[in-house]
Order: C-alpha cells, then structure tokens, then sequence
C-alpha cells in the first residue's frame, strides 16, 4: 500500500494532501504562537489520534474533543491532555468519565446548567483528583451556552462550590461564523464573541473566581479574525483539512487538504458524469445560499473546483461536463472530490491515505470513527 500512486487506489477512498495538512497546521500554530496562545485543535475533524499527535508536535498544548468515545480512544492512544468541549450527561458516561480522569494527565469537561454540575460533582467526589470544568457561553451560536455575564457568574460560583471539581475557564465556539454573509461579518461575529467572553471573565474575577482559560474558537473567525488580548486558548478544527465550504472564505481551493477517490462508473448521456460516491461517502454540508461558507452543490473536482457534484444520492453523484470545456471524463477515470464539509466526510472511512507527492506515504486509522457515544 505504501508507494502505490494515488490514483491506483480503489474507490471510494479518503485522502489527505500532506504537505497542505502540513502547511494548515503550521499556519494556525503560527497564529496562536504570535497572539501568545495556547492552541488545542479540535480534532472532531480527522478523528484520528495520529494527525492529534502532528498537532501537538506541531505546538498544540492538548486536544479538543466533542465526545467521551473520542476522548476514551484519543487517551488510549497516549493524547493525555485534552478537553470535552461539550455537556456529559447521563450516569453511564459519568463512570467512563471517571476512569477516563484516572487514565490522562489532564482532562476538563463543558457544562452550562447546575444539573451537570451536580452530577460531575457527585461522580467525581470521592476521586483523587480534581476534574476540570470548563462553562460553556453561548456568544451568539445559538447552540448550547449559558448567556454571558451574571448568568454564567451564577453558574461559575456552583462549579466552585462543587466538590471533586475545578473551575478552570469559560469556552465558546461561535459557530455563528459560518452564516455571515462578509468576510466582514465574520470578523464582527468573532470580536463581538470573544469581547463578551472576555467581559464576562472580567465579570468572574472581580468577584474573586479564577479564570484560568478563556477558549475561543471556529475556523472562520480564526482564519479571518484577530485574537483579542485576553484571550488564553484556541480550538480550530476545521483549518487542519479546509472544505470546499472554507475555501470559499479564504478564496482558494489550494489548501483542502481532504479529498475523496472517486471512479466515474456511468455516462448515461453525452454531458452527464456519475461517479461512486455519494451520501455515504460525502458530506451534503450544503450552507444557506449568500453565507462566506456556502459552497454550491456538493463537493468540488479538485483539478477543476468551478465544477462542483450538481446531484448526489446515497451511492452515486454527477456533474454535467461544462459546455464547450473540451474536458474528457472516460469511465473508469479517478477524479479527486474535495468534500463540502470535511469533518463529517471523514467520519465515513476506515482510513485516512496521506498523500505525497502522488503517492501513499502514510495510512492512518480513523480510530474515533463512529465513536459518537
Ligand atoms: C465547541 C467547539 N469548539 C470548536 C469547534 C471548532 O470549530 P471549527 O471546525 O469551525 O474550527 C467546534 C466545532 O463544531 C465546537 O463545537
């Protein structure tokens, strides 16, 4: 497997670009080294414990996960610092939180409501060790969050109380940057949340609670945007395999690192071309019409980006080949797909071919593949 060239692989097959995975990491490393920041990737994108320990060599000081099976496996593989930027919830996941917290160096979880608190709390009290919380405030996302200010004071003074845990920041993801409509909008979007973010801090600690960590974070705003002076940390997933959909806001398609091997399996008509890969395989990740993030159909030719997969099924998906383009897509032919949404595009393969120089270099297990729990 090793050496073989690209498009000897079969079909469909999920690679990555090393070098442009490579160059993205070192890009938004470089980012946070010059604003002074700790970068801790959110690694939901390539779900796989080896690109996380590129991260950290690349300077990443831990992780960012969004689930417990992805922490549990990330553990595993020796990723000992990470963060579940998300609610736990439920008494099933409270013992696997528990012996996850025994297993790594360092671990902190989201809440945003006192149930979680308690239940934490409860779970974690007779442990040797503190478990880190993070509060997670909504800055404008609309996801989860508890609103900033007084709201998320009130919410930091439980976390305090609660025995068997540590209070160690506030966090948010402004996932509202995707929507903007202007590279504008999305600076705006993101100086707005992390100006609030960093009030609200501002808030916690003259009433004497320490924050430790003030956690931003999406691939838009840190692509786009500044990181205000105040903020500790930073969670980007997305930069590390770009999409079609981000490309749109950098203005190339030079940096998709994520592409997906597809075969032209039919040519029912004279400009029809229907490939092997479809829903299954390729995220739909269609953004409403007039966002920065909205890439038109679903999926784009890497060698050819203005053409983008106009139709897609569970198993198939076609382009007309453009009038007058002269272009010839015999079947049997390989085409490179770069997908609209990456992270959710590689959470339907086995694993990750990394490519150099037309070649497999590298093949990497998606070990959280699935791992939803
Ligand atoms: C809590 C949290 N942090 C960070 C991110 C990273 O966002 P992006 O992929 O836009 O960089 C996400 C993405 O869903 C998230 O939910």
């Amino acid at each position: 497997m090793i050496g073989t060239p690209l498009f000897d692989l079969d079909t469909p097959a999920l690679l990555i670009d090393l070098d442009s995975l490579d160059l993205n990491l070192l890009l938004m490393q470089e980012k946070a080294n010059l604003a002074g920041v700790k970068m801790r990737p959110h690694t939901k994108t390539h779900r796989t414990p080896a690109i996380g320990k590129l991260q950290i060599a690349a300077g990443a000081k831990g992780i960012t996960v969004a689930k417990l099976g992805e922490a549990e496996v990330m553990a595993a593989e020796g990723l000992d610092d990470i963060f579940i930027a998300n609610e736990i919830v439920g008494s099933i996941k409270m013992e696997r939180l528990r012996k996850l917290a025994r297993s790594v160096r360092s671990l902190a979880v989201g809440v945003d409501h006192r149930d979680q608190v308690e239940a934490l709390s409860s779970a974690m009290s007779g442990e040797p060790h503190l478990l880190d919380v993070m509060i997670d405030v909504d800055t404008g996302g609309a996801r989860t969050g508890v609103a900033p200010g007084e709201a998320t004071l009130d919410l930091a003074r439980s976390v305090s109380a609660a025995p068997g845990l540590r209070l160690r920041g506030i966090f948010t993801h402004d996932g509202n940057s995707y929507g903007a409509g202007t590279l504008e909008g999305v600076r705006e979007i993101s100086r707005n949340s992390q100006l609030q973010l960093l009030e609200t801090a501002r808030l916690m600690r003259s009433a004497d609670i320490s924050v430790q960590e003030v956690s931003i974070g999406s691939t838009p705003s840190l692509l786009m945007g500044e990181i205000e002076q105040g903020v500790t940390e930073i969670r980007p997933g997305s930069y590390s395999f770009m999409d079609a959909n981000m490309a749109q806001v950098v203005g190339t398609y030079a940096r998709c690192a994520q592409t997906v091997l597809a075969t032209v399996i039919s040519r029912p008509t004279h400009e029809r071309v229907v490939l092997d890969t479809g829903t299954k395989n390729l995220n739909e990740g269609v953004h409403e019409k007039g966002t920065v993030t909205s890439s038109a159909g679903h999926g784009r030719l890497k060698e050819h980006p203005v053409i983008f997969l106009e139709k897609i099924y569970e198993e198939h998906s076609s382009f007309d080949i453009p009038k007058g383009s002269g272009l010839e897509f015999p079947i049997g032919m390989k085409l490179e797909i770069i997908a609209n949404h990456a992270c959710q595009t590689t959470n339907f393969f086995d694993v990750i071919h990394g490519i150099r120089n037309g070649r497999v270099e590298t093949v990497w297990p998606v070990l959280c593949r699935g791992k939803s729990q």
